[in-house]
């Protein structure tokens, strides 16, 4: 068994050159916001869930981008109503957001 259920990982690389980037598109205020609710409904901690930053995943025409694990699932979101649909049906129950997930074509 995993050390955690589940894990999310959310780019917020930012480019000191002005290039575009997920942190110029609202990444930080996903990743507070999904830590905040998280916590809050009781899932962070072991064999549950953990909420991570990360750097360049590499799929950045998609930004601001986040990817679950273990199921691979990576999403792009808007707001934090988006936010709140990942952790209340994946974080919490395992059922993928279908309309926020990344086009697999999708790269950098
Ligand atoms: S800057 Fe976020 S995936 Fe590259």
């Amino acid at each position: 068994m995993s050390y955690y259920e589940r894990h999310i990982f959310f780019c917020l690389n930012e480019r000191p050159n002005g290039e575009d980037c997920c942190a110029l598109h609202g990444a930080k205020a996903g990743f507070d916001h999904c830590k905040q609710r998280v916590k809050e409904a009781g899932l962070a901690g072991q064999g549950k869930v953990r909420v991570n930053k990360a750097g360049c995943l590499d799929r950045c025409a998609g930004g601001p981008v986040a990817v679950v694990y273990p199921e691979g699932t990576w999403y792009t979101f808007v707001d934090q109503a988006d936010i709140d649909e990942i952790v209340d049906k994946h974080l919490a129950k395992g059922e993928v957001v279908d309309r926020l997930v990344l086009s697999p074509c999708i790269g950098r």
